[in-house]
């Protein structure tokens, strides 16, 4: 017998949210396109700063690389309008924070050993579990206007139910790893506590410190990757992710390239050290 997932909350979102700028304005629907898409529509009408969009399902949800992002009831799917004056190299690095909110929230309520993925991704033991959708707003060259963090993260999904044959291996949920469901509402208001403290810290100290710790979560480092883009294919080891955000690859042939996480997606390849395990 499959038992029905409970519907949120809205009250409970707010309720006992320990923020001083971020989710002053919830707006929760039980059905929209897409979070990002009402987020940043809300954005263009001059919705302040921490203003946050969720909702129960998403019908057109996206991912990056204009993947479609499945959202069913159960999930966690919202998105938070954030507006730092800040250069767009700098408002790039916006992700680092979304993906160590919830590193951070995952390791404290439930103990669970997250992973972070270059660029955006949230893995548990080589699945992932999350993804975050940074999108920037630039009103004139020099600053960014608005950036939409948005964050999809499997929390009460049924991954054998929901997702189709080769993605079923490739994805899990807070469900699937504890074996329970977990009360969304508490995980929603530690992750915009753990959001808002991130992002200032990174308003006021700028991003090193956020990428510092974000890296001690990477355990794709010192591994044998493939980066794949459009136009290219690149293979080699993933040795660092710079100041900038960059994934700094030493190739097979001995050179070093830097690859911005524009349109590329990462993922591992066998190689040596790595042959025979599933990795
Ligand atoms: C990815 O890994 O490709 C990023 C996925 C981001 C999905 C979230 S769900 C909430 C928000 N609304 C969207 O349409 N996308 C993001």
């Amino acid at each position: 017998m499959t038992r029905q997932v409970r519907s949120l909350s809205a009250d409970k979102l707010q309720e006992g949210l320990q923020t001083k700028r971020l989710g002053k304005s919830i707006l929760f629907c039980r059905k929209v396109n897409s979070t990002n898409e009402w987020a940043k529509h809300l954005a263009k009408l001059g919705a302040s700063e921490g203003t946050i969009t969720i909702a129960e399902t998403q019908t057109s949800g996206r991912g990056r690389l204009g993947r479609k992002w499945l959202s069913p009831k159960g999930g966690l799917w919202f998105s938070v309008i954030l507006r730092p004056r800040l250069k767009p190299s700098e408002a790039v690095k916006l992700v680092f924070v979304g993906s160590l909110a919830v590193v951070e929230a995952l390791r404290d309520l439930y103990d669970l050993p997250v992973e972070t993925r270059w660029p955006n991704d949230v893995m548990i033991r080589g699945r992932k579990i999350c993804g975050i959708l940074s999108e920037a707003n630039l009103s004139n060259s020099s600053e960014s206007d608005y950036v939409i963090v948005g964050i999809g993260l499997n929390a009460n999904v049924n991954v054998k139910e929901v997702f189709l044959k080769e993605l079923k291996t490739r994805v899990t949920s807070i469900r699937d790893e504890l074996g329970r469901r977990i009360e969304l509402e508490e995980l929603f208001r530690c992750l915009v506590k753990k959001l808002e403290t991130l992002y200032l810290s990174f308003l006021n100290g700028g991003s090193a410190m956020i990428l510092n710790t974000w890296k001690r979560y990477a355990t794709f480092l010192g591994k044998h990757v493939k980066v794949s883009s459009l136009s290219e294919e690149l293979m080699g080891l993933a040795s660092d992710v710079d100041e900038e955000g960059a994934l700094v690859l030493k190739l097979d042939d001995g050179s070093t390239r830097r690859v911005t996480a524009g349109n590329v997606s990462l993922s591992f390849t066998l190689n040596r050290a790595t042959k025979g395990r599933n990795v």
